[in-house]
C-alpha cells in the first residue's frame, strides 16, 4: 500500500520541481518560486515517497463552482499532479487521488475540478468533462457589424494595478454562469503576475454600472507588422461588454489576427463580425473535468427543468457512499432504496458530464455512457438536466 502524506512547507519547492519535471518543463527560478509559493496551500499539498524519496505529488486549493440555478459549491481545485518519470504506472497517482478525494469529502467539499494534461487519465477516478471550450482565430480589419452592441469604454491598466483591478472584476463575474469558479488571489500571482516583466495588455471594459469585463492578451507569432495577438483571459458581464472588448482587441494597430483558446461554445463572434468569415473555429477541447465528491449534496444543490421524475442509479467505485438510486424531479432529489428500481444508470464520471448541462443524458446514453432501463425516462432526464445555457469556466489552473 502506497502511503500518501501531507507535505511540510519546506517540501513545496521540491514538489513543484517534481511537478514541472513531470510536465517536461523547467523548474521555477528563485523569483518564479517566490511568486508561486503562496499558491501552495498548507495542509492540501500531498506527496508520496518511493525508497525514501518524493516520487509523486498532487494538491488542491479551495474555490467555489457555480452550478445550474446559481448555487456556488465548495470545490477542490486539483492541480500540480505529477509522478516522477521513473516511478509511473505503479499506482502513485491512484493513491494520491484516493487521498485527495477523501480529504475533500471530509472537509465538506462537494465537487472536485481539474484541467487534464491528457484526456485518458482522470475518468477512472470519477471525473467527467463538464465544460468545453473552442479555439478561435479572428482576422482583423473587418470590424464588428454596425448593429453590434456599442459597449462602453475600454481602458488599459498597467503595473501594480493589473491584478487588483482584474481580480475585482472577475470576483463580480465569476459565478454568473454554471461552470464558473472563483479565483483565489494566489491564482493571479501565478498567471498574470508572472507576465508583469513581459509585454501584455490588460484591458478593462466599463459599462453603465462600472467595470464589467476585462481582457488579457499577449503577443503571439508574427513580425514587426502583421502581429498575432493571443487572448489569455476574457470575461464579460454581458453582451455589450463582450462586444466592447472584442471591438477593442480587433481594432488594435498592427494586430492582423487575434487568437483565443477555450472560449465558450456559444460565444457569438460570427454574429458580431461585419464579415462572419473573419472568425475561424480552429479547435474544441475539454475544459472542466468535474468530480461529484458528494453526489447527494451536488444533486440537491442544482435546479432542475420541468419533467416527470426519473430514478438514476449512480455507481461510485472510489467514494462508495455516493453509490445509490436518486429520484430527481423539479422539486428536488430524494435517495431511494439502494437496490430499488432505476430508469437510468451511470457512473460518477458520466454523471459529471451531464451535471452542469454540457451533455444531455440521451446523448450520453446513445454513446454508451449511461445505461437505459426505461426508454421513456430519457426525454424526462434530458428536460430535467437541461439548463438552456452552455456551461463554461474560463479559468485555467
Ligand atoms: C499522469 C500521471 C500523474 C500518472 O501517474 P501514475 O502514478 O503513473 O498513475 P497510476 O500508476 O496510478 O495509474 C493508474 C491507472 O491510470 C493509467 N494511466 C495513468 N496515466 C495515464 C496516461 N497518461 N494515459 C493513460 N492511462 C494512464 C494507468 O495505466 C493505470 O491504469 P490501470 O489502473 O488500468 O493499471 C504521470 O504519468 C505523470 O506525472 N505524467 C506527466 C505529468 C502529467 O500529465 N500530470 C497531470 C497533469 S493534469
Amino acid at each position: 500500500m502506497t502511503a500518501v502524506r501531507v507535505l511540510a512547507e519546506d517540501e513545496y519547492r521540491a514538489a513543484h520541481r517534481l511537478f514541472a519535471g513531470a510536465l517536461l518543463q523547467d523548474a521555477a527560478d528563485d523569483a518564479g518560486w517566490e511568486r508561486t509559493r503562496p499558491s501552495y496551500p498548507p495542509g492540501r499539498v500531498l506527496g508520496v515517497d518511493v525508497d525514501g524519496e518524493l516520487a509523486g505529488t498532487a494538491m488542491s486549493f479551495a474555490v467555489r463552482t457555480a452550478v445550474p440555478g446559481g448555487a456556488a459549491l465548495p470545490t477542490a481545485a486539483v492541480t500540480r499532479v505529477g509522478v516522477r518519470a521513473d516511478r509511473t504506472r505503479r499506482g502513485l497517482l491512484s493513491a494520491l487521488m484516493a487521498r485527495l478525494l477523501a480529504d475533500a469529502r471530509a472537509s465538506g467539499e462537494v465537487l472536485a475540478s481539474l484541467r487534464a494534461s491528457e484526456a485518458r487519465i482522470y475518468g477512472r477516478f470519477g471525473y467527467g468533462t463538464a465544460t468545453r471550450g473552442r479555439a478561435v482565430a479572428v482576422r482583423t480589419g473587418g470590424g464588428l457589424r454596425a448593429t453590434a452592441p456599442a459597449g462602453g469604454t475600454v481602458r488599459l491598466v498597467t503595473g501594480d494595478a493589473v491584478v487588483p483591478t482584474l481580480a475585482a472584476v472577475h470576483d463580480a463575474l465569476a459565478l454568473r454562469r454554471a461552470g464558473g469558479i472563483t479565483r483565489p488571489r494566489p491564482w493571479w500571482a501565478g498567471t498574470v503576475g508572472r507576465r508583469l516583466d513581459r509585454w501584455f495588455l490588460a484591458a478593462v471594459h466599463r459599462g453603465p454600472a462600472g467595470d464589467d469585463g476585462f481582457a488579457v492578451a499577449a503577443a503571439g507569432d508574427g513580425g514587426f507588422v502583421e502581429r498575432t495577438l493571443r487572448v489569455l483571459d476574457l470575461h464579460a458581464g454581458d453582451d455589450a461588454a463582450a462586444a466592447g472588448l472584442w471591438r477593442f482587441l480587433l481594432g488594435l494597430d498592427l494586430a492582423a489576427r487575434v487568437e483565443a483558446d477555450l472560449r465558450p461554445l456559444d460565444e457569438p463572434l460570427d454574429l458580431l463580425l461585419a464579415d462572419p468569415r473573419d472568425v475561424t473555429v480552429t479547435g474544441e477541447a475539454d475544459e472542466t473535468w468535474l468530480r461529484l465528491v458528494d453526489v447527494p449534496a451536488a444533486l440537491a444543490a442544482r435546479s432542475w427543468g420541468a419533467a416527470p421524475a426519473v430514478r438514476i442509479a449512480v455507481h461510485d467505485r472510489l467514494l462508495p457512499g455516493n453509490t445509490g438510486v436518486y429520484r430527481i424531479d423539479p422539486d428536488g432529489v430524494e435517495r431511494t432504496a439502494p437496490d430499488g428500481p432505476a430508469d437510468l444508470e451511470c457512473d460518477a464520471a458520466a454523471l459529471a458530464a451531464a451535471y452542469l448541462g454540457d451533455r444531455a443524458p440521451s446523448r450520453l446514453a446513445a454513446t454508451g455512457w449511461w445505461r437505459v432501463h426505461s426508454a421513456a425516462a430519457l426525454p424526462a432526464a434530458d428536460a430535467l438536466f437541461a439548463t438552456g445555457a452552455v456551461p463554461w469556466c474560463g479559468t485555467f489552473f
